[in-house]
């Protein structure tokens, strides 16, 4: 299968465009004879400095444990300068943020121009609330603008931002509140998806209670809902930001500062607060931007995810911005009011380039060709992946049908930690394979390797790691560098360690195919199986819990979850209501993203005598094949994989 046929207008700013796999080649020839030089050429190139860097890395993964690497840290910025400022020369009245909200057709525009002053309001408005340089603000709001406003309003007085998704309950909303000890809050009255509404206020109010840290909340007013506001600490959006000066002077940063802080589950604990800092980041999220999707001036770009997500920081909100392109926020649901919503919008805005996950493509290929095929698609050019690998049916049916067999598809492998795309097909260039990620990115030298931590070569599958640091990586966890050290480069010293298992076939692209570790993707959403573990290990009926993936046909994995009961308890005919009930722990716990699909009650959980829980077996069980169990020798007491192999309907 081969790429469209348009030749590429790269734009202004790019020292090192790719429009051939030639150009591809050398530049990554180039890259990696000399990172500093080319990162350096890049981040002159495309971001607005107040003082240009004259350093590229230092640091390596070797001297990690003694502390953050860094790239430009000579290098001082602020970055709404390169998202906002840089842009109102040529573009601004150009749409910056075209938002389609929860109605189709509901519509509101700003541009360059509009955004940039709404930023510089809210900055006025936050400094008013107390806020300073450095200091953490939390923002738990849904798909409207002001989210957006939010975040760039934030990096405008230097203070750190720390988006939470709107499907995170209350606790989970104050576990992070607490990690990153932030004072103000942002959110707004409800959100609003498929004419659901999503009690975002009065959840920020449940998880700020009795929190004596947070000062303030800023409130948004999105429905119009009847929501309580406590005197003296939370203030409306309209009463503060509309009526703030337009006039803001950008604080400035070194490229070090952090911008942003963004939670993700890892294999072990409570989630980890990612941190990002400025001038890297912006300098990847611009690269990766531009060069994967083959920007143009012209384009509309969509990004559907939610701004909660690393995806919608880099690809809906910094990248784009930093590039000034007109970047869609997309309130609603991929069903709303039918499946045919995506390729609708596609229509009425002449959409060029859409960036999607592939649990959403499986869901929306199930529902027929007619939702696609009934709108004019003619403007697509380039279709975006990414969150889980995406299976070759799912793959052909976004090349053929919502493609029409004429759009590249970048199936884009990254995650929280590479803070920008980093495996992947380069659109006017790779010739592409569905379900492949394809090849690296100049600056990115991924390699597999063994147990031994022994570099794989040739066509072969191993664990994913990165050789090298590039700008847009993670520094370190939010007040906790030593776990950083140990969760990324323990396991592989010397190495980034991702996760992820990858196989490289004999063209040397490569296939990702899935974590390694104990987190599962549960329609392109990380969740580790500890904190569900413990979520359900908190109801009074259940003594242990083990939780594994399984594989689902729509959220890719689905969660299973098996459990030891509490001695005594009885759940009898009342299955169901257990379950539901089970649910609505994990549900107050970590919020509404997270749900076990099946549970498993087992008299005991497979063990290894020094007390280890055997996932391997688990995983098998719940995959349905338990045909090569392998050695289950070593258990503690290896009847009880009898008794959870008959128990889950199946025959060893
Ligand atoms: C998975 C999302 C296969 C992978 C940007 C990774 C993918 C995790 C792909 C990160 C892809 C992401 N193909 N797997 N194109 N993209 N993944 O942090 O397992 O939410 O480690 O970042 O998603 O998820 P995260």
């Amino acid at each position: 299968m081969s790429t469209h046929p348009v030749p590429s207008r790269v734009q202004e700013g790019s020292p090192n465009p790719i429009t051939t796999m030639h150009a591809w080649r050398e530049t990554w020839m180039q890259a990696k004879n000399d990172p500093d030089a080319f990162w350096l050429a890049e981040a002159h190139a495309r971001v607005h400095w107040r003082t240009p860097p004259t350093e590229g890395l230092r640091g390596s993964y070797h001297t990690v444990g003694d502390g953050p690497f860094s790239w430009f840290a000579d290098g001082r910025l602020n970055v709404t300068e390169t998202c906002l400022d840089a842009n109102l020369g040529t573009r601004a009245d150009k749409v910056a943020i075209l938002w389609e909200g929860d109605t189709p057709g509901e519509n509101r525009t700003l541009t360059y121009a509009e955004l940039a002053a709404e930023v510089n309001k809210a900055a006025s408005a936050l400094v008013s609330l107390g806020v300073q340089k450095g200091e953490r603000v939390i923002i738990y709001m849904g798909m409207v603008p002001e989210a957006a406003i939010a975040m760039l309003a934030c990096a405008r007085v230097g203070a750190v931002h720390s988006v939470v998704f709107g499907g995170f309950s209350a606790e989970a909303l104050r576990d992070r509140i607490r990690d990153c000890d932030a004072r103000v809050v942002i959110t707004q009255d409800e959100g609003l998806r498929g004419q659901r509404t999503i009690p975002l206020k009065a959840t920020a109010d449940e998880a700020v209670q009795g929190e004596k840290g947070v000062t303030h909340q800023l409130v948004y007013r999105r429905t119009g809902a009847d929501v309580t506001m406590v005197a003296g600490r939370d203030v409306w959006w309209h009463d503060v930001v509309e009526t703030a000066s337009a006039d803001f002077e950008a604080v400035e940063c070194a490229a070090e500062d952090p911008l942003f802080i963004l939670y993700t589950s890892g294999s072990t604990g409570r989630p980890k607060g990612v941190v990002h800092t400025c001038g890297g980041y912006i300098t990847y999220a611009s690269y990766t931007h531009q060069t994967v999707f083959d920007l143009r001036e012209d384009d509309v770009y969509a990004c559907v995810a939610d701004v909660g997500w690393i995806t919608g920081h880099t690809y809906i909100v910094y990248g784009p911005l930093a590039n000034g392109a007109t970047t869609l926020m997309f309130e609603s649901t991929p069903l709303y009011p039918d499946a045919g919503r995506y390729w609708d919008m596609v229509e009425r805005h002449g959409i060029t380039i859409f960036y999607t996950a592939p649990t959403a493509i499986r869901a929306l290929a199930a529902m027929g060709d007619d939702f696609v095929t009934r709108a004019d698609r003619s403007t697509l050019r380039v279709l975006g992946t990414v969150g889980e690998p995406i299976n070759p049916e799912a793959w052909e049916w976004y090349y053929t049908v919502v493609g029409a067999s004429r759009c590249t598809i970048v199936d884009t492998w990254w995650q929280t930690e590479t803070g920008g795309i980093m495996i992947t097909p380069v659109a006017p260039a790779t010739p592409v394979a569905p379900g492949a990620a394809t090849l690296p990115l100049p600056g990115i030298q991924p390699v597999l390797v063994n147990a031994d931590n022994q570099v794989l070569h040739g066509p072969v599958s191993g664990h994913l790691c990165m050789e090298h640091p590039w700008p847009g990586q993670a520094r370190t966890v939010w007040g906790d560098h030593p776990r950083y050290v140990s969760t990324y480069f323990s396991t592989y010293p010397g190495r980034y360690f991702t996760g992820d298992g990858c196989r490289r076939d004999a063209s040397g692209y490569h296939w990702i195919t899935g974590r390694v570790d104990d987190v599962l993707n549960v329609s392109g959403h990380r969740m580790g199986t500890a904190e569900l573990e413990s979520a359900l290990v908190s109801a009074d009926s259940v003594a242990e819990a083990a939780v594994v993936g399984y594989p689902h046909p729509i959220k890719g994995q689905g969660v299973y979850a098996y459990i030891v009961l509490q001695p005594g308890v009885d759940i009898g005919d009342s299955v169901e209501v257990w379950q539901k009930a089970l649910n609505g722990v994990v549900r107050t716990r970590i919020g509404a993203v997270a749900r076990v699909d099946k549970f498993q009650v087992v008299p005991g959980l497979p063990k290894t005598r020094s007390g280890k829980v055997m996932r391997r077996i688990l995983r098998k069980v719940a995959e349905g094949d338990v045909s090569r169990l392998g050695d289950v020798s070593t258990l503690a007491d290896p009847s009880v994989v009898d008794a959870i192999i008959s128990g889950a309907g199946l025959s060893g």
